[in-house]
């Protein structure tokens, strides 16, 4: 059985406002005061896993470490059939671009592009399945871990479409639906992801529902 989180504080590992907010939100109505590493001025390890749940330790063990409390961390990204996998866990790193007139960023564009032209490249009949994956990961301070994968499965369409979301929604067509992630109001596109389906096996292993 899963070691269980009980009450009381948890570390998220992330530096990310927007998504503290939303773990924080699934988390604090079972009891839990949640902890950004940010504010707690926690470093940010390497992320030199290579799969999901192996990054998704580095950054819960990490953050456990550093502040002696558990650290609750998530890893996710874009997984093309066809390719083998990738971009897996290189998905945001497809997306930077070189410096740019002085400004280091992503471009979401090119990102996207990239997928498609490697998909071209493999001819017409290439199967377009992809799936969205998410690893939400959860350390104690003496090491003991429990792990939890969300998936959202579907297709990759051409050209991108919608201007919902982020990253690459906009060629992401879930299973079931018609509609990209970027064209999916935010609520439907939340009953359904990868982040969905991971935090619900949390809760539902850690709260029972
Ligand atoms: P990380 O888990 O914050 O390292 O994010 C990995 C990358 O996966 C993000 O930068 C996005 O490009 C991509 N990604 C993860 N979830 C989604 C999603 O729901 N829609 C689009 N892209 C996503």
């Amino acid at each position: 059985m899963t070691r269980k989180l009980g009450s009381g504080s948890l570390v998220i590992a992330t530096h990310n406002t927007g998504k503290l907010k939303e773990i924080s939100a699934l988390l604090e109505p079972h009891g839990l005061n949640c902890i950004s590493a940010g504010s707690l001025g926690l470093p940010e390890p390497a992320e030199t896993g290579k799969t999901f749940v192996e990054n998704a330790l580095i950054k819960a063990r990490s953050a456990s470490e550093a502040s002696g409390m558990v650290a609750l961390a998530d890893d996710s990204g874009l997984s093309v059939d066809a390719l083998g996998g990738r971009p897996g866990v290189y998905t945001a790193d497809w997306a930077e671009r070189q410096w740019f007139e002085g400004e280091p960023g992503r471009d979401w564009y090119m990102a996207m592009g990239k997928v498609e032209g490697l998909l071209t490249e493999n001819g017409p009949d290439t199967p377009r399945d992809a799936a969205f994956h998410c690893v939400l990961a959860l350390v104690w301070p003496d090491g003991e871990h429990a792990v939890y994968e969300g998936l959202a499965p579907g297709s990759l369409s051409w050209p991108p479409r919608g201007t919902m979301g982020f990253g690459y929604d906009p060629v992401f067509v879930p299973e079931g639906s018609e509609l990209t992630f970027a064209e999916l109001d935010p609520e439907q596109k939340h009953r359904i992801s990868h982040r969905a389906d991971a935090f619900a096996k949390l809760v539902a292993d850690q709260f029972g529902g």
